[in-house]
């Protein structure tokens, strides 16, 4: 079994940069439009992109989301994305820990993100469908839990929430009965704060509240719109020849919440948010955090970069930082607060998505604020 799951790390990240996983979705970032200010009496160098997350201060409001690990070839990813959020000042992710708390040798293509970033906002992963028993294994334990924060000395832990990607996996976990209960047991034990994180399917107001009440200090909505989880087990089981696997990674492909609609649907939880789910640039950027998000996560752009080399992924952070601070002169803001004040017009499918579920009067304050 072991076998199996670092396999499937080193299949993930071949899928993901030899093939287009993006989902395709009408109601996306081209909905969201931020008002120009012509007078912006704002110089560009002195915009401020700190933000504050879970009690740490960000030079930049941006997450190198969870990606990878768990096998040998990876590591060399991590230890570029890891120094690139040491000297970016970033939040940086790991990818699911299961390989490692299931194969301790595994441990050093994981814990390599703390030698190469010793002061930056790291984030541990494991997946809430491993939290209760599956068919033939046993659920992690708490001290399972500890065990990947401490594998990293992570400042908070990730659990993700990818159920649409057990569904289109062939060895994916099916029960789904008891995580909530199982997660709360992790947020009241694990010592560091949690996030939940969805992975591409987004999380909805209902599901918001359930995730507060269960103690989460945070949210990563995971919309849909950007690297599809589905599509990719949809390549891996065409490989395999398993054609129903391969069936339902491509009916599901667009399945979900778009990412902008998710923020404002989770954002009734009051807790930190970020948004990731095809951000792809400094203005999806801008665009989110006006909408209220916290920060943002950055997944495939981020390892293709990494899969290129350390300077390829300064040039990505560098060129994306300065379309984030566009946006802010544009719209006069001389820092995240300012533009999370600053007006936002929803228009197309988002607006008819918001306001049909219950948000016209927030959609009509955007555009007044
Ligand atoms: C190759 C690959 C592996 C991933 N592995 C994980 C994982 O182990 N744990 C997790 O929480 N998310 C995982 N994700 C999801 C990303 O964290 C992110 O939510 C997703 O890629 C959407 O962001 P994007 O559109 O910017 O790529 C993975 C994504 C990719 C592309």
């Amino acid at each position: 079994m072991s076998q199996d799951v670092t396999r499937r790390k080193i299949e993930h990240v071949t899928v993901a940069l030899g093939h287009d996983l993006t989902a395709p979705q009408a109601a996306a970032w081209g909905d969201i439009r931020l008002m120009h200010q012509a007078l912006p009496e704002v110089d560009l160098d002195e915009i401020d992109t700190g933000a504050d997350f879970l009690g740490h201060h960000l030079r930049a409001p941006i997450f190198i989301s969870s990606l990878t690990g768990g096998h040998a070839e990876v590591a060399v990813i991590n230890a570029r994305l890891a120094r690139a959020a040491e000297r970016f000042g970033l939040a940086m992710g790991v990818g699911s820990q299961r390989a490692a708390l299931v194969d301790p040798a595994l441990a050093a293509t994981y814990a390599v993100v703390r030698e190469q970033a010793p002061t930056a906002f790291l984030i541990a992963n494991i997946g809430a469908p491993q939290l209760i028993p599956q068919a033939h294994k046993a659920p992690f334990t708490l001290d399972d839990a500890r065990r990947a924060v401490a594998m990293i000395q992570a400042d908070a832990l990730a659990v993700h929430l990818n159920y649409l990607q057990e569904a289109a996996q062939p060895e994916g976990d099916r029960k789904a009965r008891g995580v909530l209960a199982a997660l709360g047991a992790i947020t009241a034990g694990v010592g560091v704060p949690v996030l939940a994180k969805e992975t591409g399917a987004g999380i909805s107001r209902e599901q918001a509240l359930k995730l507060r009440q269960a103690g989460v200090a945070a949210i990563d909505v995971g919309g849909a719109g950007g690297s599809s989880m589905a599509a990719m087990e949809a390549v891996r089981a065409a490989e395999r020849g398993d054609t129903q696997a391969h069936a339902v990674g491509e009916v599901y492909r667009d399945w979900g919440i778009p990412t902008p609609i998710s923020v404002v649907e989770a954002s009734v939880a009051e807790l930190p948010l970020i948004a990731t789910g095809g951000v792809r640039t400094g203005l999806d950027a801008a665009r989110a955090l006006a909408l209220g998000a916290t920060l943002v996560g950055v997944g495939f752009p981020m390892l293709k970069a990494a899969s290129q080399g350390d300077d390829a992924v300064d040039a990505f952070i560098t060129g994306f930082l300065n379309e984030l601070r566009v946006a802010l002169q544009l719209t006069g803001a001389a820092n995240l607060a300012a533009l999370r004040a600053a007006p936002v017009i929803i228009g197309g499918a988002t607006r008819d998505w918001l306001e049909l579920r219950g948000f016209a009067a927030q959609v009509r304050a955007f555009a007044r604020r």
